[in-house]
């Protein structure tokens, strides 16, 4: 049995969570379990050996292989122990002579029809047929196998990641299940009946072209080698195991890295991982290859100009290069010609560092992250309304709402674990309200449709929500008692007020927004009358001039509901990188230090002085886009950039570009040469996440640790480099490991001060804030009081975007990631996940398609009044009239080429989701139409 697949104990079944304890006997034995639980897991649980075949505790007992049959006193027959729950005074018995004759007897059926070949089976040690096999003491098969069986049947090695074996299947259904209930799917179906029972997947396609979404649950619940990961085929059983965290999506999935020596063979979700409860998407699970990707840059390199070869150089001569630059232009042009920019994908650690160096090392605050062009809004709009920058639940409290507003968001291909589980709930019975101009899957697919799909237009975010709050407070839908206890009764009333002016009416705005008054009215009154009502919201909502507003509506429609402050309900940011959150928190903006404390303010700006030595700057820095436009303008000269590749990922690429190419001295740290590294004279090689020692905090606030998998392959960490970095600089930096920065980091900042990696590594990841030695952390923010105190109403006003169609550019594009890919796909364009998302496609509606002369999978001219990109058209009504969508994954594309600079009025993130372009056909057959 291979210990590291069973790293967790298999009980059989769930726990149950009932209050009540029973107390039965079990071959003699007093055992005390909660009432529901079945009689095999309270056996397994208390050592008692049962062996199982078709349950596992990860899905509901389904009694179909019965090899775990018991005896019952009382009972007639023998009665599988996955199905049969415990009674109080209940007397069992697990291993008789009749029971081990009838489970060798099934076994032999089963055995009868498997390929005998163990030896030189890759599941040879973790295969839980050989196990029972042995356990039951099977040692000969009476039918013997040449009678009818499966043994011949063509395997399907069309995924990417594993192949499906069915003449190995024993038809337990366990990855049908997994794909229904832990996925919500509905993938995979039992054909035939009796002998002919088989596995298809959807209508017996094969798997790649199946609606399989390659999350891996399947091939995880698989007891056999039928479903088999490719790189246990390739390398065999891992044998040794490493707890670590995903780098990809804010769900942050705690991930079990599977080794055998340094070759790492197959990440499994963490059972025990408190953001996903083992499960994981394609991208967790399978997509992690381009860690060992050949394009990866291993040794820094240096160049005087941009226009010269790379040169390979030392660590110490490329940070000495680099610090000489940086140390001359601030001799020239003064310390605020520098800056930094640090990364959401990076840890904690290394993002604290970074900002460190630019404050203490520049002399300035010239530091902000990515998540200025994602969720900067956030920040904002939920300090002004609540009082800190957070979501306000955990994934769990999902599972207590009755109503579920997704707005903006498209969790089924940007956070998947959470749609998992979101999809769950739906199917348990909560209601549905879905904002989005695009048909997303969560509209309607299996076992799931939305109440309510109000289908705005692009940009009318705040006349939506406008209209949702004047429904609630003109049909007497306030719940006032929460107002009157927890909220500012002067903002309310003024808020009031303004939301109950005639303006915001549904059928005011509905010439704006083309959501019907009738539907936006029903869905408010939806929202506002659930016992528990909740809202999700993503980039759709953040990435508009009016994103702070936008999320001040979502805070205020909330308060206004009672909507907030337990278990159910809230307002949620998904946040779409890894460690979003944990930038922000950790002090990674021109205007904040760590935990979201101004600069400006004395108190908190003598407390870092004191602790680093240093006299800090009063005053603000720059955003990146400040950064961009004083590049040009020439006052800034030098920036460190930090696994972030701006050249593709921020707005309007070609100023991007021209503001790069100005700077007298750019270092970029990463993994790969990538658009931004073009402008760059020195670059430093990055480490992946498989190397990184440090904390991610997902959109939870749940703070995960990252551990090393495997040695820095480039020799340094991303700290040490920057460390090396400010000492050249001429301020020293030291730590000896990455907990003595999270020490800082907790000394620091008061949410974070009961954090240690002592602690994290003995109770898991925690969600902030970790008040201190005590505190385990906070699920549910502003449970009895705001974090500011009193809840605030903030007035939000409807501001037309000065984005407009006209009739040169009459469509508004807006933009989207899918499941398979992830961000301007640096990571998954490197993996096989290219096998599903090879190019960027322009979906757009069959009416703009026709008039324009576009037939599906033609390439098109897309152009705005910034650029213009070729790509295929995808033509599909998920997208309304005058609509059309892209993804970023690929640089070929370049979708950003065409989007503006129109940015929130409050923090500067870019207006992403709305551009007036206008497309047309190039004439020619896209020969990349393959996937249109
Ligand atoms: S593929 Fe695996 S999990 Fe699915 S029915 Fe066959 S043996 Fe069971
Ligand atoms: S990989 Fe996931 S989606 Fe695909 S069949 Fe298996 S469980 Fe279902
Ligand atoms: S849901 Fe997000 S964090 Fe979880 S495995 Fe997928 S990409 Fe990683
Ligand atoms: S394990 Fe109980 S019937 Fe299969």
């Amino acid at each position: 049995m291979s210990e590291v697949r069973h790293w967790h104990r298999d009980l059989g079944t769930p726990p149950s969570a009932a209050p009540q304890l029973l107390t039965l006997s079990i071959d003699g034995m007093a055992i005390t379990a909660p009432a529901g639980t079945s009689v095999m897991r309270a056996a397994l649980g208390a050592g008692i050996g049962i062996p199982k075949l078709c349950a596992t505790d990860s899905l509901a007992p389904f009694g179909s292989c019965r090899v775990c049959l018991v005896e019952i006193d009382g009972r007639k027959g023998m009665p599988a122990s996955c199905t049969t729950p415990i009674e109080a005074g209940m007397v069992v018995r697990t291993q008789t002579e009749s029971l081990a004759r009838v489970r060798k007897g099934v076994l032999e059926l089963y055995i009868s029809d498997h390929p005998l070949d163990c030896l030189t089976c890759a599941a040879n040690g973790d295969c839980e047929l050989q196990d029972v096999a042995g356990e039951v003491g099977l040692r000969e098969v009476r039918y013997g196998t040449s009678g009818a069986n499966h043994i011949e049947q063509p395997k399907d090695p069309s995924n990417p990641y594993f192949v499906f074996d069915p003449s190995k299947c024993i038809v337990c259904s366990r990855c049908v299940r997994a794909c229904d209930e832990v996925q919500g799917t509905f993938a995979l179906t039992v054909v035939g009946r009796g002998f002919d029972s088989a596995i298809a997947a959807s209508a017996g396609d094969a798997f790649i072209d199946s609606e399989c979404v390659s999350c891996g649950a399947c091939v995880q619940a698989c007891p056999t080698a039928t479903l088999i990961e490719k790189t246990v085929l390739d390398h065999g059983q891992p044998d040794r195991v490493v707890k670590t965290t995903c780098a990809y999506c804010g769900v942050g999935c705690s991930l079990q890295a599977e080794l055998k020596g340094d070759q790492l063979i197959r990440m499994e979700p963490d059972p025990d991982g408190g953001a996903n409860h083992g499960h994981a998407c394609v991208k967790g699970r399978f997509a992690w290859g381009y860690t060992t990707h050949p394009d990866r840059v291993l040794t820094p390199l240096v160049r005087e100009r941009i226009d010269q070869p790379w040169r390979p150089a030392s660590w110490d001569a490329a940070i000495a290069f680099a610090a000489e630059r940086f140390r001359a232009i601030r001799d020239r042009y003064g310390r605020h010609a520098l800056g930094g920019i640090s990364s959401s994908r990076c840890t904690n650690e290394e993002v604290f560092v970074v900002q460190k160096m630019v404050r203490a090392a520049f002399g300035n605050n010239n530091i902000d992250n990515c998540a200025r062009v994602c969720h900067s809004p956030t920040g904002y709009g939920l300090k002004q309304t609540f009082g800190t920058s957070a979501g306000t639940q955990d994934f769990a409290s999902v599972d207590a709402a009755d109503v579920i507003v997704v707005i903006g968001a498209n969790p089924t291909d940007a956070h998947p674990v959470f749609a998992s589980r979101l999809k769950r709930r739906l199917r348990e019975g909560a209601d549905l309200i879905v904002v989005d101009p695009r048909r997303i899957d969560l509209v309607r697919s299996a076992h799931v449709e939305a109440r309510h799909h109000l289908q705005l237009q692009p940009g009318t975010n705040v006349a939506l929500i406008n209209a949702l709050a004047h429904v609630v407070v003109t049909e007497g839908l306030v719940d006032e008692n929460f107002v009157a206890a927890r909220c500012e009764r002067e903002s309310f009333e003024r808020w009031r007020a303004f939301i109950a002016e005639p303006e915001h009416a549904p059928e005011a705005v509905e010439h704006h927004t083309s959501v019907p008054a009738a539907q936006l009215r029903s869905a408010a009154r939806l929202y506002a009358t659930a016992r528990n009502a909740t809202i999700y919201y993503g980039l759709g909502v953040t990435e508009h001039s009016q994103g702070s507003t936008m999320v001040m509506g979502l805070a205020n429609l909330a308060m206004a509901t009672g909507h907030i402050g337990r278990d159910g309900v809230g307002v949620n940011p998904l946040r779409g990188q890894n460690n979003v959150q944990g930038a922000c928190d950790m002090g990674s903006f021109p205007h904040e230090f760590a935990g979201y404390r101004h600069v400006s303010d004395p108190m908190v700006r003598g407390m870092f002085e004191t602790r680093w030595e240093v006299p800090l700057d009063a005053e603000p820095g720059l955003r990146i886009p400040n950064m961009f436009a004083a590049a040009l303008a020439g006052s800034f000269r030098g920036l460190f950039v930090q696994g972030e590749d701006v050249a593709q990922s921020d707005p309007n690429t070609r100023h991007v570009a021209d503001a790069l190419r100005a700077l007298d001295c750019l270092v970029v740290q990463d993994l790969f040469l990538n658009e931004t590294a073009a402008f760059a004279h020195v670059f430093l090689p990055g480490e992946s996440f498989l190397e990184k020692d440090g904390t991610y905090t997902n959109a939870e606030r749940r703070i995960n640790r990252v551990r090393p998998v495997m040695a820095p392959h480039a020799g340094l960490t991303e700290w040490e480099t920057v460390c090396r970095f400010a000492t050249a600089m001429g301020y020293p930096m030291h730590y000896n490991n990455a907990a003595e920065i999270m020490d800082e980091i907790a000394a620091l900042t008061p949410t974070f001060a009961g954090v240690s990696f002592a602690k994290l590594d003995r109770e898991g990841g925690m969600q902030w804030p970790v008040t201190g030695p005590e505190s385990h952390g906070t699920r549910i923010l502003h449970e009895d009081a705001f974090v500011r105190g009193k809840g605030r109403f903030m007035l939000t006003r409807y501001v037309p975007t000065e984005e407009r169609t006209n009739r040169r550019y009459p469509l508004i594009l807006t933009t989207g990631r899918i499941l398979s890919q992830y961000n301007v796909g640096t990571q998954t364009r490197r993996t096989a996940n290219i096998a599903w998302h090879e190019h960027d496609l322009l979906e757009m509606h069959p009416h703009d398609a026709e008039t324009r002369g576009i037939a599906d999978g033609d390439a098109v001219l897309l152009a705005s009044r910034k650029g213009s990109t070729t790509l295929p058209a995808h033509v599909t009504d998920r997208v309304p009239v005058g609509v059309v969508y892209t993804t970023f994954h690929h640089p070929g594309t370049a979708a950003n080429v065409v989007t503006t600079e129109h940015s929130d009025w409050a923090t500067n993130c870019p207006e992403y989701k709305v551009t007036a372009v206008e497309v047309q056909p190039t004439g020619m057959r896209s020969s990349r139409n393959d996937d249109a």
